[in-house]
């Protein structure tokens, strides 16, 4: 006998056990179904962000960012550390333990929901009347049958061609997150999101660190004022980083990895390493879900083709997250969960894809959210720039920590505010003032006219919104 619910949702990362939850508040009697196995064999909810990406990366970089600290910047407070050390084999223990409150955290906010959590792989066997037959092959094999599917199987790194992960020596964020010891060499193809912030945790921690960069730019998405900031810091750091590069073979010995690339200038090189990293972005993950049996439309990235409301082009299933368009981001696939288990609701769920933030937990941390001044460039708006560096920051200066500086664009006619860009200490948390006042199309002197506390951090956006109007108090 099959088990009937009103949503079965695909997946339980942030996009699926978001929209679990959000349709059960909404009162659907919902499925979940997550394969994902912790070292015991039993359920790990949470996908790869709770698994191998956001979550466990964040707790080595605090790790390796307190070693740093100790290391080096103690001193400076008046605090002698004498015989200093690190085990990077406690470190990830420690990792492993966040990951698990997590994955426990999820299990609990289902059972509370009342969301049906099954532990398995799910597929699409066939439509049948009034919905869709999903196989869950588990520990035993279920049917169930949903009126509404969300998919929300989220992606998978992309892996050089030639270069096939082992999770050894060639390494994805999955392998990238579990080395014990410190490698000597590093090496990381790719200077995105990923290349930076494990780039950051094991230079800290001692490693030599080469990244090996296709593009010319560094962060080209990223607001170019902005990212030149960024990559000063992180040279001055030790991080070597290399430019519009071209990587050849590579060839995988018994105890490291030698990489033959080509540099800037046309030069043969070649890169020796213990261990390589490949982090040159991930591909959206449909393996073993049987979307042909039914129909499932798929673009030839192997994204499932979506509309602007995450419906794909069979009536009654639907899929977010990094499965579908848009950017890879724990955060907009929670927007959209939610979104679409409204909507099965009969609600009207929104996404503004206009005000999702992006952050890179690097230090300093990297976060914006709108358009970059190039980007503004390139439509052809006339703008105004305002910057605020941290060094003339109260707060900065108290922590510590005054690389970098808050940069706000606004519409140099209406002063709407079109973008926000920081590099600089906290910008994480930063960064969410300026997602709220884009969301309700603040302009740059309603920032510049809200009290914000003193000595905070959060002065430098204020200050930046001041400097749209050439009136700095502080600078
Ligand atoms: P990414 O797209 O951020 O960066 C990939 C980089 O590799 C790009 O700079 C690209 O130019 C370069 N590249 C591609 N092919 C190359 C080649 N053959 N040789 C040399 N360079 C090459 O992808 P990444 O870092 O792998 O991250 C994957 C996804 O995970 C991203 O979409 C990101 O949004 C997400 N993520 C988000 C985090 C956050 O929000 N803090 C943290 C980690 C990952």
């Amino acid at each position: 006998m099959s088990k009937q619910f009103d949503v079965i949702v695909i997946g339980g990362g942030p996009g699926g056990y978001i929209a679990a939850i959000r349709a059960a508040q909404l009162g659907k009697n919902v499925a979940c179904v997550d394969e994902w196995k912790n070292t015991k064999g039993g359920p790990a909810p949470g996908g790869t962000c709770t698994n191998v990406g956001c979550i466990p990366s964040k707790a080595l970089l605090q790790s390796s960012e307190h070693f740093e600290q100790a290391s080096h910047h103690f001193a400076d407070h008046g605090i002698e550390v004498k015989g200093l050390s690190m085990d990077a084999a406690k470190m990830v223990a420690r990792k492993d333990a966040v990951v698990k409150q997590n994955n426990d955290g999820i299990l609990y906010l289902f059972k509370k929901n009342k969301v049906s959590f099954f532990h398995g792989r799910a597929s699409f066997v066939k439509a049948v009347d009034g919905g869709y037959e999903i196989k869950v092959a588990g520990a035993s094999d279920e049917i169930l049958v949903g009126q509404q599917i969300i998919v929300a199987t989220g992606s998978n790194a992309r892996a050089l061609p030639g270069a096939p992960f082992d999770e050894n020596l060639v390494l994805s964020n999955t392998g990238a997150l579990a080395v014990t010891s410190v490698p000597k060499k590093l090496g990381l193809i790719g200077s995105g999101v990923i290349g930076l912030e494990m780039g950051s945790v094991w230079r800290r921690l001692g490693a030599e660190v080469t990244i090996l960069e296709g593009l010319p730019d560094f962060l080209g998405a990223v607001d170019q004022q902005i990212a030149k900031e960024a990559q000063k810091a992180f040279v001055k750091q030790g991080l070597k980083i290399e430019l519009g590069v071209k990587v050849g073979e590579v060839k995988v010995g018994k105890k490291g990895v030698s990489v033959a690339w080509v540099n800037a200038k046309g030069e043969a090189q070649t890169l020796d390493v213990d261990k390589l990293i490949v982090s040159i972005g991930r591909v959206p993950n449909t393996i073993g879900l049987n979307a042909e049996a039914v129909g499932l439309q798929l673009d030839e990235r192997g994204a499932i083709v979506v509309d602007g409301d995450c419906k794909t082009n069979l009536p009654g299933v639907w899929a977010v997250g990094d499965v579908v368009r848009g950017p890879m981001l724990a955060h907009k696939a929670e927007e959209e969960g939610v979104a679409v288990a409204e909507r099965i609701a009969g609600q009207h769920g929104h996404v503004n894809f206009n005000t999702i933030p992006w952050v890179i937990y690097t230090s300093p941390e990297i976060a914006w959210v709108g358009r970059t001044e190039q980007q503004l460039k390139k439509d052809g708006v006339a703008y105004k720039a305002g910057t605020f560096p941290f060094l003339a920051n109260g707060r900065a200066r108290a922590l510590g920590d005054t690389t970098g500086m808050v940069k706000m664009l606004a519409d140099a006619t209406t002063d709407e505010i079109l973008g926000v860009h920081i590099v600089g200490p906290m910008a994480s948390e930063l960064i969410a003032e300026c997602v709220v006042a884009m969301e309700f199309r603040a302009s740059s002197e309603d920032i510049a006219r809200v009290c914000h506390a003193h000595p905070s951090l959060s002065e430098s956006t204020k200050e930046a919104a001041l400097a749209v109007d050439k009136r700095t108090l502080n600078f």
